[in-house]
């Protein structure tokens, strides 16, 4: 079952405007906040893996979401719980769905599982190479693609305007029944502000 932690932050704008701060956590229901209304529940399936989620539609800043993929005990098996490693896929997505050009994107992924990440399309590690420690969470930014156009300058070309990143890494010491989901994911450029994470599940 795929799940995704979803996190929309709005625009502070030069002249003191703020676009709405939304929230979007999917664990075991969804939470869909976006200026205060709600627009209901959008299935799993919508949410997943690299294809927008509906309740995009819905957002007028920038859209960021994070996406369980799967996960494959890793040698050496163990009986410690805590001990064994786990090879995991995930997908982050961050879609500048708002009016102005997102320069030099940084997006921080709270990871909580003692995560090494091995590899990430589409962005790059701010500190470090991999493989990277990313037990205390780690922050990425674009490559090769630093910067987020808008779907107005771009005629809405997806890939200019969004960045899809598939990790693959390993995690420890998470039973099977548990979906090992970070922290919410957060941008971290200056001028930009996200919300608390609301969860549910
Ligand atoms: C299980 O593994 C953890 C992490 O390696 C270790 O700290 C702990 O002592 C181990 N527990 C047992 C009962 O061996
Ligand atoms: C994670 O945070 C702990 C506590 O602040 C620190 O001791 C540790 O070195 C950090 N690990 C990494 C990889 O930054």
């Amino acid at each position: 079952m795929m799940k995704a932690v979803t996190v929309k932050a709005g625009m502070k704008l030069p002249w003191g405007t703020r676009y709405s701060l939304s929230l979007l956590i999917l664990l075991s229901s969804i939470i869909f906040l976006c200026n205060g209304q709600d627009y209901g529940t959008p299935t799993e399936d919508g949410a997943g893996g690299g294809e927008p989620p509906p309740e995009m539609a819905h957002c007028n800043g920038i859209f960021m979401s994070y996406s369980f993929g799967s996960r494959e005990r890793e040698y050496p098996h163990v009986k410690n719980v805590t001990a064994q490693s786990w090879e995991f896929k995930a997908t982050a997505m961050i879609v500048n769905a708002g009016k102005e050009e997102l320069m030099g994107w940084q997006m921080f992924i709270g990871f909580r599982h003692k995560e090494l990440i091995v590899s990430a399309t589409g962005a790059a590690p701010m500190d470090g190479d991999y493989h990277l420690d990313a037990s205390n969470g780690t922050t990425f930014i674009g490559s090769p693609n630093t910067d987020l156009k808008t779907s107005i300058e771009t005629a809405g070309d997806f890939t200019q305007i969004s960045t899809n990143i598939e990790i693959t890494g390993t995690l420890f010491g998470v039973a099977k029944s548990v979906m090992p989901m970070p922290k919410t994911p957060k941008l971290i450029n200056d001028g930009w502000e996200c919300p608390a994470a609301k969860r549910k599940g």
